[in-house]
């Protein structure tokens, strides 16, 4: 199945369909040279299965985790380009998760001003939500995604097969983003989250987040409006993600503990369950100062206090600025009292 995102000359399909990396070069122009990026989590038959379909590829394998989307691996991958000839008339296909496709997107976006970017993402996280929209960046002096680009790939194939390969724990991580989507923008698949198996139902909701996330970035492209609804759950989510002691946490699992402050009762007694029965956690064990100053200290902050997103009811959003001492006052909805 292919869907359309309408963004004029920046347009694209996206493709859903199971087994299509294997059939990547009936979609994807890879008659050139092709810089491969992945990382060591996933495995390394993807990468080296789509090599075999390009006429010159060159595989670069970064370590998995947020810390190569920096600076100096995004010179490593520009340098690779450089070193092997790499024209403007080239092209960059990410496959892996959200941290491989903002890396690769970012240096696609910024070699010789920008050749063909690809994205294959291969986590429930990057088929939902991060592989479209065309969002790039690494992350500098400890704030992420402070340095980047928009730059829309020219397609992207979502592979449902590659989950088979994840760990329980990575789909629930991706399903938190979706579940994120379905609160702001669809009661019937924050309906399903709540009445059926999730797990079970993985193509629906990977099918029923990229419509939602494809409506949206194709009313606003660079967030000026609606589409900082998707960042419902970041604003808390981003600073429990980078309080140090808490790195062992995943994205979509900081963005679940930061859902809960931001809704209304109501929301938050349908919300939690859900979270719970996915077995998310709902309550952390924080220090408020130091997550307060985090997101403080967040990109999307100004002096005013930062711009969050409420859900006072399934299927809406607001947005509403806050100021420090009502986030504080917010953190306390998810701080575990020991
Ligand atoms: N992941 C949120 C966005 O792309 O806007």
């Amino acid at each position: 199945m292919n869907l359309y995102l309408d963004l004029k000359e920046n347009s694209y399909d996206i493709v859903i369909e199971p087994g299509v990396l294997s059939r990547a070069d009936q979609h994807l122009r890879l008659d050139r040279k092709v810089l491969i990026v992945t990382d060591d989590g996933v495995p390394s038959a993807y990468a080296e299965g789509l090599a075999k379909l390009c006429r010159e590829p060159f595989i670069m394998t970064v370590p998995q985790g947020e810390d190569s989307k920096s600076i100096r691996i995004w010179e490593s991958l520009l340098k690779a380009m450089l070193e092997h000839g790499f024209k403007r008339t080239d092209a960059v296909v990410a496959v892996g998760g959200g941290v491989v496709g903002d890396l690769a997107g970012f240096t696609a976006a910024s070699f010789m001003r920008g050749v063909d970017f690809y994205n294959i993402p291969t986590t429930v996280l990057s088929q939902v939500d991060s592989s479209i929209g065309g969002k790039t960046a690494v992350n500098f002096c400890g704030i992420k995604n402070i340095v980047g680009a928009f730059y829309q790939p020219k397609k992207v194939l979502i592979d449902t097969d590659l989950l088979q390969a994840l760990p329980r724990r990575q789909i629930t991580n991706g399903l938190a983003e979706a579940l994120k989507m379905a609160a702001c923008f669809d009661a019937d698949l924050f309906g399903l989250f709540e009445q059926e198996d999730p797990f079970c139902h993985l193509p629906q909701i990977i099918e029923a987040s990229l419509r939602i996330k494809k409506a949206v970035v194709e009313k606003d492209e660079k967030e000026g409006g609606i589409r900082k609804a998707l960042n419902f759950g970041h604003t808390i989510g981003h600073g429990v993600e980078s309080f140090e002691q808490l790195h062992g946490l995943y994205h979509g699992e900081c963005v679940a503990l930061g859902m809960i402050p931001m809704c209304s009762e109501e929301v938050r007694e349908r919300l939690v369950p859900i979270l719970e029965k996915m077995g998310l956690a709902t309550t952390i064990d924080l220090d408020r100062e130091k997550v307060l100053s985090a997101m403080l200290h967040d990109k999307k902050a100004t002096e005013g206090g930062v711009t969050c997103v409420l859900c006072e009811k399934i299927g809406s959003f607001e947005l509403k600025k806050m100021d420090a001492d009502a986030l504080f006052e917010r953190l306390s909805k998810i701080e575990k009292h020991l």
